[in-house]
């Protein structure tokens, strides 16, 4: 297959992270006998200091014209601190999910037995932790009309949802549930908000479509909580924009790392793959960002094109480097690998896949990359 492939790197450790995506990209296209086209294209911090602009027409055109968009990371702190910026380097993510039509931002939550012991939870909690967070994201509070006074005083953000926005990302909600544990959680603030009555009648509505889908309803306080008490009641949740940022940073960290967690953003046409990670200004040009978030998205972006039994090799070459102790700093500070040796040994696996690895040659590898 031939397909063409836009490669936003963005912001901080996102071109580290990114080259480390698309070399395993590389690796499957060997591997599997596909071509991958790249078109690199500027959005974020790095776009406003080269054109102004943080989305300029040239980065839409370019994902336009494409098949898939793999996203590494957005964000720079002399923005974050400067409440009264104009320009912001999100405004160009926000513009991008807009015009692309993306309203669904999926995240997996997974735990990985090698990680139990980075994770803030007790090891008891975290068996059979596994579900997908489906979060609404061209809608709500994220792009109502927002106001500011001229006195600087009083300030607005309207959130309104429509039946038609709910609708459209409810659908694949309860479709990935029935693939899945057949449950379904809103997340909302129904006694409270009229916007969250609105989600959970639609919801409740739809829900006849699929008797096989238990559904559940949950207050989004609520579910903060549920998320550290018990993340194993959880299947399919699903929710407005912000909550769904909210809660899938708090649910992103369960797994001990938030440097391992992708996503992808889909809509009617193309979908965004990105790391759930930010930039990390701080470990910008170091080499020791962690990548496997940035490679599970291109696995993500590699089951959006059909490709599954590719996407597959990469969760196993991500799973065999975990299992063998091939991290980045964040998981072991005494014996890591660089972001780019750590793309390096995914790839190799990928291309070359081996029957389960022997110690010899794990020993190999670490003799010869391991920084000690
Ligand atoms: C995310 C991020 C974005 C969001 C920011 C960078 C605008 O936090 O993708 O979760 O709030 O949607
Ligand atoms: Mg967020």
């Amino acid at each position: 297959m031939q397909k063409k492939i836009t490669v936003i790197e963005g912001d901080g450790i996102g071109p580290e992270v990114t080259a480390q995506a698309v070399k395993v990209l590389n690796a499957v296209a060997t591997r599997f006998g596909h071509t991958f086209e790249y078109q690199y294209a500027l959005m974020g911090a790095c776009a406003i200091d080269q054109t102004g602009n943080p989305l300029p027409d040239e980065t839409i055109e370019a994902c336009l014209n494409g098949d898939a968009i793999l996203f590494g990371a957005i964000g720079h702190p002399k923005y974050d601190n400067d409440p009264s910026a104009k320009v912001r380097p999100e405004q160009g993510l926000l513009k991008l999910r807009k015009t692309l039509g993306l309203y669904a931002n999926i995240r997996p939550i997974s735990t990985y037995p090698a990680l139990q012991h980075l994770s803030p939870l007790k090891a008891e909690r975290l068996e059979n932790v596994d579900f997908v967070i489906y979060r609404e994201l061209t809608g709500g509070i994220y792009f109502g009309k927002k106001t500011i006074d001229e006195a600087q005083t009083v300030a607005s953000d309207d959130c309104t949802y429509t039946r038609e926005e709910i609708e459209r990302i409810a659908h694949p909600a309860f479709q990935h549930a029935q693939k899945r544990r057949k449950k379904l959680t809103l997340v909302d603030k129904a006694n409270v908000l009229e916007t969250s009555r609105l989600w959970r009648k639609v919801v409740q509505e739809i829900a006849g479509q699929y008797p096989d889908v238990a559904v559940d309803f949950l207050f989004v306080d609520n579910a903060a909580m549920q998320i550290i008490l018990n993340p194993a009641q959880f299947d399919v949740v699903l929710t407005e924009n912000m909550f769904g940022d909210i809660i899938s940073d708090e649910a992103s960290v369960i797994s001990g790392s938030l440097g391992l967690l992708p996503s992808a953003s889909i809509g009617k046409s193309g979908g965004l793959f990105e790391p759930i990670h930010g930039s990390y200004p701080q470990a910008a040009g170091k080499d020791i960002a962690n990548p496997l978030g940035s490679i599970l998205s291109a696995a993500m972006l590699l089951d959006h094109l059909g490709m599954q039994a590719e996407a597959g090799a990469v969760r196993d070459a991500v799973n065999w480097s975990l299992a063998e102790g091939l991290v980045t700093q964040d998981l072991d500070p005494n014996q890591f690998q660089y972001t780019s040796q750590l793309g390096d040994l995914i790839s190799a696996r990928v291309e070359d896949e081996r029957p389960p690895s022997t110690g010899k040659r794990r020993n190999r590898l670490l003799s010869s990359l391991t920084i000690i």
